[in-house]
């Protein structure tokens, strides 16, 4: 018999990927260049040079074995090896080989890293607004997906709240920062205020809580800002990290869990994330692209363009009137629609084909994601239309 769980999924799909699909339809009526296309964060800077370099010439060198075969468990131990003195390097963590494993992405690294630390029945709590697949992310491993309203004045951490949802069941946070959709990062106070408080719980209720900090976007912040690293804060912290933006790779599929070497069972943890692996079918990442990440792991695309997006969008949209806070990172800009109900106003930018990803799954209702890892040139064109669509449909704002 068919799962009915999934089944009945196939009547909510992801909001995004529908407007993403819808864009694509309309870009074929009109042609793609007429669509204001801010659905989905699909990077659109090319992937470093060095990289698809890196790559030819593996396929020219290498024995078909190296090249193509399996890949183990834990990923390429030199890679692994790479990923490890690289982060020790930036963070002074001392990461070894043995606390690296690489994952299918951002994605693979989150499903193993709520396996590895919580059971059917646990809580897991985030914050809003928040990436919508962590509803599946988390709720499928069978533990509790707790989402901590949103503190919209800046989009830090809502702490009181957050205190009152703390209970004896938590065992993970998992939090993400530069936030995907609020382009927030959080400030070096808010990780200090979070890693006290988990370690004043972890006292109180008798067990670990572990940190799963989704860093899909660590490199992209503005403004010569650095994102803290938050397992520089906390120990029990697992990093989950994802190629797919800094290097603007997500069709390869690559990234991994950064163990921090002073959390509880440090040395088993990359080797129990193998064992994970063999129930959820997610393992071993590409080969290639294990191999090709580490021949420019300090290397990203060049991101300067979202930095500039970012300060074009946030422009207009204040001179239009909206509430919005700056982005300090990602390549996300999230306000407050114009009115209550964000889907009726995102159904209406649609008639100006400007494609707005209303925030109801982000867990922030009333508010509209725009991905801009788009054409600059195209940004500056949406904005007249984003004009017009204001002006026309509200009028008296
Ligand atoms: C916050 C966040 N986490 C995880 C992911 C998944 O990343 P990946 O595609 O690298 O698996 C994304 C992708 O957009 C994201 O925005």
């Amino acid at each position: 018999m068919v799962n009915e769980q999934y089944k009945s999924r196939l009547s909510a799909k992801s909001v995004i990927r529908e407007l993403a699909e819808y864009a694509t339809a309309r870009g074929e009526e009109i042609g793609y260049e007429n669509v204001f296309d801010y659905s989905l964060g699909n990077p659109s800077v090319p992937t470093p040079k060095a990289y698809d370099e890196a790559v030819i010439s593996m396929h020219k060198d290498m024995d078909s074995m190296s090249l193509h075969g399996y890949s183990p468990s834990l990923g390429n131990t030199k890679v692994r090896a790479t990923v490890a003195a690289s982060l020790k390097k930036r963070f002074g963590i001392d990461y070894e080989t043995k606390h690296i494993f690489m994952t299918s992405g951002a994605a693979g690294a989150l499903a193993h890293a709520i396996r590895l630390v919580t059971s059917p029945g646990d809580e897991v709590i985030t914050f809003a607004p928040f990436f919508p697949e962590y509803m599946p992310y988390v709720n499928d491993t069978g533990a509790i997906l707790k989402v901590v309203p949103p503190s919209p004045k800046d989009f830090q951490i809502n702490f009181t709240a957050f205190e009152e949802m703390l209970n004896e069941k938590t065992q993970a946070v998992l939090i993400n920062s530069p936030n995907n959709p609020s382009g927030v990062v959080y400030r070096e106070e808010t990780i200090k205020r979070l890693a006290e408080l988990l370690r004043q719980k972890q006292k109180e209720y008798g067990h670990d809580i572990f940190l799963i900090s989704d860093e899909p976007y660590r490199e992209i912040v503005f403004d010569g800002m650095e994102c803290p690293y938050p397992s520089r804060y906390y120990e029990n912290t697992l990093s989950c990290y994802s190629f797919s933006k800094s290097l603007s790779l997500p069709g390869e599929r690559i990234g991994y869990i950064a163990v921090h070497p002073k959390a509880t069972d440090a040395d088993l943890l990359a080797l129990i994330c193998g064992q994970i692996s063999r129930g959820i079918g997610h393992n071993c990442p590409s080969a290639t692209s294990q191999m090709g990440i580490a021949a420019v792991i300090d290397q990203t695309a060049d991101l300067s363009v979202y930095e500039e997006n970012r300060n074009l969008l946030y422009e207009a949209l204040t001179e239009l009137g909206f509430t919005v806070v700056k982005p300090g990172g990602t390549f996300y800009i999230f306000p407050k629609a114009l009115e209550e109900d964000a889907v009726a106003f995102c159904q209406k930018a649609k008639k100006y084909d400007l494609i707005l990803v209303p925030a109801d799954n982000f867990g922030c209702p009333g508010y509209f994601r725009m991905a801009y890892c788009i054409d600059t040139e195209k940004v500056k064109r949406s904005i007249p239309v984003l004009r017009k669509f204001v002006e026309t449909e509200y009028p008296n704002r």
